[in-house]
């Protein structure tokens, strides 16, 4: 069969086609050979070993989740199950300063770096080998991967409760570097974490210029994301601007009753610095976060759920009050005795989080945390939810922004030049929906529920959900830097 004939291996027939640029739906058709969208619109002529009727669904790129915690996940559930049942077909790994590679470690790893594995065996020493691990037994999904500052710190100091000495921030960077060459996309940090907290801006910025030559990019989750928000955003734009890098802000919040509605400021301030610099910014559709369980978050939320501990595994998913009345302690010492453990922080105000999912240029992020035992519901519940309740229900924005805020936002802030949009030539991950059901199924009590309405989604051609189940197929791919073209380093 010639390469210009209309056969196709796939086509998919009337459906409500939204590319993921914004522009308003239309309806059409859209046709896949291989790993690539071959025709779309009108598909007059086209025949497909499969054809599928789509009327009344919506086919848009599929989702990419720019803020993931599943570096382990890709390894040890690989057919993400809990990403592409929600119609996400690309991640992006190694945030908030944790990530699997570079790193040599035989203990067990400090917090928050025991999210991803508290086995000291799941590290990689070598960047080069995590991802041709991934290329060897690959996920359903694609993958971006970033080295994490906490990450580079352990391995490189042997206390971290100070600054790095030049020594060490050159041992750091020259892991750094190498990582890069092999393909990771950039650097995180999590300086509001105990590995990176006594790290001066001055260390992050001379990574960051490693950076800057790779061209490559930078995520953070901020050294504080309530009472000093803005000195945190001033120390993320300062590290953006002195390394000559973009910068993406980790699941933007203000944290804490004093400072619910200060998203007014924070976003102002955002838009008044992307006029000289590139500055992105992710968050996830709840006023709740989730992360290691910390006394010094607790002044800042009104609830707290346990998701795992070590020490006593019976108390995930039990609300931390009562888990101290219980034992007749307070929640400080309560935590302490829980420790290591996660939990889910009721912290934000539903204005704001609204605010920020609206702000324009605001991509969707889960922060999922996957191998916690009853984890936040934004791990199976993020990107239906968005399009169930925030668009369709509240009408917060349009479909075509909600799946643009997915999709084509996304694929341009990380480099992505083929996926994020339907365009003839551009790569088959798509997922197709109905948009009158989709909705997160997930809860605080039942989070690991599949959302209702993905009805099929397909990653590089191949469909790896379907029918409310996984298909088993992996066609995922771990996505090199030098493939990428990161925005503009000016
Ligand atoms: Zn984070
Ligand atoms: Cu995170």
């Amino acid at each position: 069969m010639s390469r210009e004939s209309k056969q196709a291996d796939l086509v998919i027939r009337n459906a409500r086609l939204i590319d993921g640029t914004g522009a308003p739906g239309q309806r059409g058709g859209l046709a896949i050979r291989d790993d690539r969208i071959v025709a779309l619109g009108d598909l007059n002529g086209w025949t497909g070993a499969r054809d599928v009727d789509a009327s009344g669904h919506v086919l848009s790129p599929g989702f990419i989740d720019v803020h993931t915690h599943d570096d382990r996940a890709l390894i040890a559930n690989p057919t993400m199950d809990c990403k592409v049942s929600q119609g996400v077909t690309t991640v992006v790994a190694g945030n908030c300063g944790v990530s699997l590679a570079p790193l040599a470690i035989d203990r067990r790893p400090p917090a928050p770096i025991d999210l991803i594995s508290e086995d000291p065996r799941g590290f990689f020493a070598d960047f080069a080998d995590y991802l041709d691990h991934l290329d060897e037994e690959p996920p359903a999904t694609n993958v971006l991967a970033q080295v994490g500052h906490s990450s580079l710190r352990i391995g490189a100091m042997d206390d971290l409760e100070r600054p790095a000495t030049a020594g060490e921030v050159a041992t750091m960077r020259r892991l750094l570097e190498q990582s890069l060459e092999a393909g990771a996309i950039g650097l995180s940090t999590g300086l509001f974490y105990p590995p990176a907290k006594a790290a001066p801006t001055e260390e992050v910025i001379e990574l960051a210029k490693a950076l800057h030559q790779a061209k490559a990019l930078h995520t953070t989750h901020m050294r504080d994301e309530a009472d000093q928000v803005i000195d945190s955003l001033e120390e993320t734009f300062r590290v953006g601007r002195e390394a000559q890098i973009p910068v993406v802000i980790s699941h933007h919040k203000c944290a804490g009753q004093r400072n619910h509605g200060r998203s007014c400021d924070t976003l102002k301030l955002i838009d008044e610095n992307r006029a000289h610099q590139h500055i992105g910014l992710d968050a996830y559709p709840y006023v709740a976060g989730s992360t290691m369980l910390d006394s010094s978050l607790l002044e800042d939320a009104s609830k707290v759920i346990v998701t795992w501990s070590v020490p006593h595994p019976e108390a995930a998913g039990r609300d931390l009050q009562e888990i101290a009345a219980d034992w007749g302690i307070d929640m400080e010492e309560a935590v302490a005795r829980l420790t290591p453990a996660g939990g889910v922080f009721f912290m934000m105000d539903e204005a704001d989080v609204q605010r920020i999912l609206a702000y324009p240029h605001t991509m969707i992020g889960s922060d999922g945390l996957p191998h916690d035992t009853q984890p936040h519901p934004r791990l199976w519940g993020t990107f239906p939810r968005v399009l169930g309740h925030y668009c369709r229900d509240l009408q917060l924005f349009s479909l075509e922004e909600a799946v643009r805020k997915m999709t084509g936002l996304p694929a341009s802030e990380f480099g992505l030049t083929d996926r994020g949009r339907l365009a003839v030539g551009a790569a088959a991950d798509l997922v197709l929906f109905d948009p009158d059901e989709v909705i997160d199924a997930a809860t605080f009590e039942a989070p690991k529920t599949p959302a209702r309405g993905i009805l099929e989604v397909w990653v590089n051609g191949r469909s790896v959900w379907r029918d409310g189940g996984t298909t088993g197929a992996r066609p995922g791919r771990a996505l090199r830097l030098h493939s990428l073209s990161l925005p503009s380093h000016a």
